[in-house]
């Protein structure tokens, strides 16, 4: 086994990161240790902390052959670096360590699961080769199993494809077996999920297609998750290349949920919701916590974005906050973890502010804040109501809400800087005749939005420069207002 990129990756990190001043980093985000970053993998617990994986190429603020970064958290929201677990480098991943999952063993070791690729040389064009391989670890230390691949295209059913099968998500069963989910793409040109199951970690089959896309949400599917929560069995997946539903899917990139039941190897649809409809979300996965809460963390960009900017700073990539999911009436709530209240500072509170036209609080202001607003109706009631957050002179970045069509807004088509892309998302939050609670997380680079306890969630970056940092309030009728903000440290 080779580990000389490995070496140079820890070393190169360990150099390069120290040139990136706190400031340049989100507050309370997670962000990669140097260059670039794309999905989260391996998100779990081992020996009692969260672990917390990468996709990552160190040596650029560019997607390149892909590493796997590595970090470590006892609370989900401070989060300590550890040396690059994998690098490129053996003959069944040379093109990259792509997307994957840990888990515990019985045994007390650390098992990755992960997807390698590799190039077949072909006069018509070379093309790459997907395969799923394992390491196994200390917390620390990984050591690629000699025997790798454990699941390749010989081992998958007739129309399925060698070339797109990734991204496994793995579990340990009760019964002490593992199971995990892979993506693949069919025949038809798009996705499926393929459920995988292994006795011991090491010897793998294909055990049932799960659910296949039949190019009706998008083409290929990429990441997918597979856990019960509150009754339901759910599937998770991010589509590529979907075409616009409504206001539920956007064009491109897309992640969504599949509620349903599972049993007998078969996995029933019973409802289908986008999970974020903001600008900049893709590639989530979950774990389990300790305490059996089900967490969700994200990649806070899009692809198509991914390009914009890239050598502002020393690194590129950041996660969202940890999200804790529920069920209720039929559709995923995300909520964030629990564990960002110990980091909130000087509360400030309005209660019952009645207004009319534009508004600003005294002390309601900044880039690093955790604020919920509470809106209801007042006298003759409102036609619109918005809150722009990042002001600057001009500029802003704004999240509004029409209470006739329940449609709530976020947009950035006043920011200072924005990448040529969408610049506004929309979705339907329930009518609750005027009333709406938002709860809202800016940290120096981004926004996240939580309507009405997390029924909907919108996740945008923000490129703005740190002195725009205004928040104003406007009602187009009359409105009343509580208003709640935190510091967040
Ligand atoms: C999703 C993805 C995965 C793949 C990885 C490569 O963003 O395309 O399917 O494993 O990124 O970096």
């Amino acid at each position: 086994m080779n580990d000389h990129k490995l070496c140079n990756a820890r070393m190169y990190e360990a150099r390069e990161s120290q040139k990136i001043s706190p400031e340049e980093r989100p507050a309370y985000h997670f962000s990669c240790q140097v260059g670039w970053m794309n999905d989260p993998n391996g998100f779990s617990v081992y020996n009692g902390k969260y672990h917390l994986f990468y996709q990552y190429y160190p040596y650029a603020n560019a997607w390149g052959p892909m590493h796997w970064g590595h970090a470590v958290s006892q609370d989900l929201i401070h989060w300590d670096y550890l040396p690059a677990a994998l690098a490129p480098e053996d003959s069944f991943d040379y093109h990259g360590c792509f997307s994957g999952s840990a888990v515990e063993t019985p045994e007390g070791k650390q098992l990755l699961l992960y997807t390698g690729v590799t190039e077949v040389e072909d006069p018509q064009g070379n093309y790459t080769l997907q395969s799923q391989c394992i390491a196994l670890g200390d917390g620390v230390d990984y050591t690629k199993y000699p025997a790798n691949p454990v699941l390749d295209g010989k081992d998958i059913p007739d129309g399925f494809s060698p070339r797109d099968f990734r991204d496994p998500k793995i579990w340990l069963e009760p019964d002490g077996s593992y199971a995990a989910v892979a993506v693949n793409r069919t025949e038809d040109g798009s996705g499926a999920v393929l459920l995988l199951r292994s006795p011991d970690g090491f010897r793998w089959r294909v055990d049932a297609i799960l659910d296949r896309c039949r190019n009706e949400y998008g083409r290929m599917w990429e990441c997918p998750d597979f856990f019960p929560l509150n009754g339901k069995q759910v599937l998770m997946v991010s589509p590529q290349e979907m075409a616009p539903k409504g206001l539920e899917f956007h064009e491109g990139d897309n992640t969504m949920v599949i509620l349903g039941s599972y049993e007998d190897k078969t996995f029933r649809r019973e409802a289908v919701q986008q999970i974020d409809y903001g600008m900049d979300f893709y590639a989530p996965q979950t774990t389990l916590a300790l305490d059996g809460r089900r967490i969700l963390i994200a990649w806070m960009q899009a692809w198509r974005t991914s390009k914009f900017h890239t050598d502002a700073r020393g690194y590129y990539g950041s996660f969202t906050i940890p999200r804790e999911l529920q069920i209720r009436d039929g559709r995923l709530i995300q909520t964030p973890v629990r564990e960002l209240e110990a980091r909130r500072r000087n509360r400030v509170l309005y209660q019952n502010d009645t207004f009319t036209g534009m508004h600003t609080l005294e002390n309601i202001q900044g880039r690093i804040a955790d604020i919920t607003v509470e809106l209801t109706p007042a006298e003759s009631g409102y036609r619109n109501f918005h809150i722009r957050v990042a002001c600057g002179k001009d500029t802003y970045t704004e999240i509004s809400y029409d209470p006739e069509s329940s449609i709530l807004r976020l947009s950035r088509e006043h920011a200072a800087i924005r990448p040529e892309d969408i610049q506004v998302r929309e979705c339907y939050v329930r009518n609750r005749s005027g009333a709406l609670k938002l709860r809202l997380l800016l940290d120096r680079f981004s926004v996240e939005v939580f309507a009405n306890d997390g029924e909907q969630t919108m996740t945008s970056l923000i490129y703005d420069p740190a002195e725009a940092n205004g928040i104003s309030f406007c009602a187009e009728g009359s409105v009343n207002l509580w208003v709640e903000k935190f510091d967040l440290q």
